[in-house]
């Protein structure tokens, strides 16, 4: 389906791995151009840049280190991006990090409150100066874990942890929608289910078992390529009267109290 992204601009922050990677490669394949940031994992991304190295959009696709923890690099990577492809039109929030069962400390749980709940807000204040005046669309990532409890240990403490930073990531993207629209900026969030391919999720054969079982939704877990066409959707033109909107990509997982029914001890 052609969402009319072609030759637009857009920021996918995490955009070398995972999801994010799965985003930027979608939207490189609509044409679009592509500022794919990332934290720190330089093989990662050069592997990306690599990998798109024989195809045409290649062209359109940057990669650029910024620790989205420290706020001097939100300003570098607007000026990289800026500088490269001109005004924004769109801005992907997709990193994040999830803290070890193991290491819950107050630093560590803050870091990440910092990166998957603060930092996208603050990098969209930042960018509002940055968006095309033709209007820009603004997608944040969130999971269905920000209200799905995960009750398998070991992981329970730290899946709470962070799916509240993602409430708080949906609740300031309702509250900032307000004054974005006023500036032509839209804001909305995907909230996706466990996301096959995903470098936060379980391991793949846990989750694979876990689903074939699973009393609620579609009984498969989302694939990177459901979780890219909505987000593709949100960007586009197709969605130009949509705002403030959380779009589950989650098979129904989102209406289910518990993410599974909980083990036996
Ligand atoms: N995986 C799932 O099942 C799932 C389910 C629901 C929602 N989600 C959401 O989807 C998004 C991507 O998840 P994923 O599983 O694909 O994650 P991932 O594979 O671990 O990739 C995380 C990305 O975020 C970047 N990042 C981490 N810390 C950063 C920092 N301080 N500054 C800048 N960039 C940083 C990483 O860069 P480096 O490569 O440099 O580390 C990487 O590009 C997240 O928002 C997550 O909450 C995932």
């Amino acid at each position: 389906m052609d969402f009319g992204l072609a030759g637009k601009a857009i920021l996918v922050t995490g955009g070398t791995r995972g999801v994010g990677r799965g985003i930027s490669e979608a939207l490189l394949d609509a044409g679009a151009r592509v500022a794919a940031g990332y934290g720190g994992n330089h093989e990662e991304a050069k592997r990306f840049l690599e990998s798109r190295a024989t195809e045409k959009s290649s062209r359109g696709l940057l990669v650029i280190p910024a620790d989205l923890a420290r706020e001097e690099d939100h300003e570098k990577l607007l000026d990289a991006v800026r500088e490269a492809f001109g005004p924004l039109d769109g801005l992907v929030n997709g990193a994040a990090i999830k803290v070890p069962e193991d290491q819950l400390g107050l630093p560590q749980l803050a870091q990440m409150a910092v990166v998957n709940a603060i930092a996208p807000v603050s990098l969209t204040y930042r960018a509002l100066d940055f968006f095309s005046p033709r209007g820009a669309s603004v997608v944040n990532i969130l999971t269905v874990l920000k209200e799905v409890y995960y009750p398998e240990p070991p992981q329970a403490r730290a899946m709470v942890h962070h799916g509240a930073s993602k409430g708080y990531l949906e609740t300031a993207s309702k509250l900032m929608m307000d004054e974005c629209r006023h500036r032509g900026v839209r804001v909305n969030c995907i909230a996706p289910g466990p996301t096959r391919g995903g470098g936060l999720s379980k391991s793949e054969a846990t989750h694979a078992e876990r689903f074939r079982h699973g009393q609620y939704g579609m009984k498969r877990r989302a694939e990177i390529a459901d979780v890219a066409a909505a987000v593709l959707f949100l960007l586009s033109p197709c969605s130009s009267h949509i705002t403030g909107q959380t779009l589950y990509v989650a098979g129904g997982q989102e209406r289910a109290p518990f993410f599974y029914p909980r083990q036996k001890e």
